[in-house]
């Protein structure tokens, strides 16, 4: 018989590397960015059932979370007589620059995909991606990516070492659309280099890697919430490779030395009151995974 309902997992993701580039037309900026996954993660509920979309997350409850939104786009090109209730457990911070809600959105696309059996091609779930949002594609995929235009165009790079990260969230959130303001008006393009990038995941390098983050929007959200530049400095002088800001922010994210590194020094963070997560970087399949949280769906 076919089952009805799943339950899946949606991850975070950091920017090792982004830089803005020209401002288009229709207001978005064209960007490069090293995008990676990272073993921070919501817990996604897929069920057929009812006759409309209910989304259950919280305060982020209804037709504004963007894992709704992903579920009336898939729906909106089937015939479909049944309603789909997400439920979600999030544990990804928002506002944070890690793509909490692009994660959630791109799982549930996955997820109703193979509840459904397939209607979509992987490009045609891409496209419904990539009219949700910039990061959606990425969740979509996974891994270690090299991101061009809006963040949509995709290939993929060698996959990054495992490393162990330290991911340090202020208080107060970003909002996207503020740093990308303030990266106008005090920013500097610093653009990647593709083959650079290419050669230190190759090596699989944690310490060429950790020597080429950066981030073109750490001017602009440094400049609403300064503790962002103090989180850096204090996870560089505990002993990490590297720190950096991901995405918008605002989470700073550091690369620790070993696990055990990376444990003292969240514990540090957390005595000081902030939000602290000790992770590590991951190539998820994400297919085989739905799989086996399909047949295995007793731990929601
Ligand atoms: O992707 P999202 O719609 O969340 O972005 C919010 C705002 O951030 C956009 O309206 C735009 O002002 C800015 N943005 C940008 N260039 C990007 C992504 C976002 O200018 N590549």
């Amino acid at each position: 018989m076919k089952e009805d309902c799943l339950v899946t997992f949606a991850y975070a993701k950091v920017n090792l590397g982004l830089a803005v580039r020209e401002k288009r037309q229709d207001g978005y900026h064209e960007l490069q960015s090293v995008m990676q996954t990272i073993g921070l993660y919501d817990t996604i509920k897929l069920s057929l059932t009812g006759c409309e979309i209910e989304c259950i997350c919280g305060g982020l409850s209804g037709p504004k979370n963007l894992a709704y939104q992903a579920a009336e786009r898939f729906i909106g090109g089937l015939n479909l007589e049944k309603g789909i209730r997400i439920e979600i457990k999030k544990k990804i911070p928002i506002q944070a620059g890690l793509a909490g809600g692009s994660s959630d959105a791109a799982a549930t696309l996955r997820g109703l995909n193979h509840l459904l059996n397939k209607p979509y091609s992987q490009e045609e779930l891409l496209e419904l991606a990539n009219q949700l949002g910039s990061d959606v594609a990425f969740c979509l995929q996974g891994g270690t990516q090299w991101a061009e235009g809006r963040g949509e165009r995709l290939f993929a790079l060698p996959a990054a070492p495992e490393m162990d990260i330290i991911l340090v969230k202020p208080w107060q959130g970003i909002n996207t659309g503020e740093s990308y303001r303030r990266f106008d008006q005090l920013g500097k393009e610093h653009p990647l280099n593709l083959e650079t990038w290419q050669e230190a995941l190759s090596a699989l390098s944690i310490e060429r890697i950790a020597s080429l983050l950066s981030n073109d929007l750490e001017i602009g959200s440094q400049s609403i919430l300064p503790e962002i530049a103090d989180i850096k400095k204090d996870l560089r002088e505990a002993g990490c490779y590297n720190a950096l800001m991901s995405g918008s922010g605002s989470a700073v994210f550091g690369i620790a030395r070993s696990e055990t590194q990376a444990r003292d020094i969240a514990l540090s963070f957390k005595n000081k009151g902030y939000s602290v997560w000790v992770t590590k970087t991951i190539t998820p399949n994400l297919s085989q995974e739905l799989k086996q949280s399909f047949f295995g769906r007793g731990d929601y």
